[in-house]
């Protein structure tokens, strides 16, 4: 399946400080949790986007490790670079395709990370082995995706807003079943992990601000369901006045993210 798709800095931003504002569990916390990180290790992020999981493993291991963040987006890998200099260019960021080989030597790492990222690849068998082929044996594959009950109240407000569903963002709808199974299909040991967090939205207008920057991102995904930006902005006012109807009602939002950790050792 080819996807066009490109993540938005200020749209993947957007959603991180929403995320850290109405959450009430912290995701990186939970990755520290559930990853064997070892100082001295070599870490490989694939999908880095502005470096959020390359920065928590460099702090988490008092930066004694040897950590590379790979994207496609050039805007997002800015982003990161810039940060990077203020913590002392810690991190190497590498621009990298993950539907393309690898530039990296079999056996090159003891962790491949990758997090909201591996169900945009094309091939995601493809991909799997690619990560399978740079970890060293013994070493772990660690991704994470949304499981399919992800944020079950946003894909409800829509419908009842649009009176149609939308199409599940190609992560819902593969995490779980395919990346899953290609997984299973090349690695030894494979366990997995689920991580709830409760958004809870004290008024209407930051759950907007999220659907916004979840909806543009979609948008270029699906471009059935949202063909012109007026239609964009006609489906986001019917979201508004549903949102507001329920917000009326329970007096709270609550979207509840289901995220799923999958652990792999070579
Ligand atoms: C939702 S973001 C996650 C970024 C980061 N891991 C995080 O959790 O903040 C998805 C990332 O996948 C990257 N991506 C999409 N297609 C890619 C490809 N073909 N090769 C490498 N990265 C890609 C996007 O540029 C984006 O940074």
């Amino acid at each position: 399946m080819k996807i066009s798709y490109q993540e938005t800095t200020n749209d993947l931003l957007t959603r991180i400080n929403i995320h850290d504002a109405y959450g009430s569990r912290d995701i990186d916390k939970w990755m520290l949790e559930v990853l064997p990180l070892e100082p001295g290790m070599s870490i490989l992020d694939v999908g880095c986007g502005a470096g959020k999981q390359c920065f928590s493993y460099l702090a988490h291991l008092n930066g004694k490790a040897t950590i590379t963040g790979t994207d496609i987006s050039d805007k997002l890998m800015a982003k990161a670079q810039e940060e990077n200099k203020k913590l002392g260019d810690r991190v190497t960021f590498q621009k990298m395709d993950f539907n393309q080989e690898f530039p990296f030597p079999q056996e090159t790492f003891d962790l491949v990370s990758c997090s909201f990222a591996i169900y945009y690849a094309e091939d995601i068998p493809f991909t799997i082995k690619e990560m399978h082929r740079v970890l060293k044996p013994g070493g772990h594959l660690f991704t994470t995706g949304p499981m399919p009950e992800n944020k079950q109240m946003f894909y409800d407000i829509i419908r009842e807003a649009t009176g149609r569903v939308i199409p599940p963002m190609p992560g819902s709808s593969r995490y779980a079943s395919e990346i899953l199974d290609a997984i299973k299909a090349e690695f030894s040991q494979v366990d997995v992990h689920v991580f709830e967090n409760p958004l809870t939205f004290p008024e209407v207008k930051p759950f907007i601000d999220y659907t916004r920057a979840s909806l543009s991102e979609d948008r270029l995904l699906w471009n059935t369901f949202f063909q012109t930006k007026a239609d964009f902005e006609q489906i986001m006012a019917e979201i508004t006045a549903v949102a507001e109807k329920w917000f009326a009602r329970d007096g709270k939002l609550v979207m509840t993210k289901v995220v799923g950790g999958i652990l792999a050792k070579k």
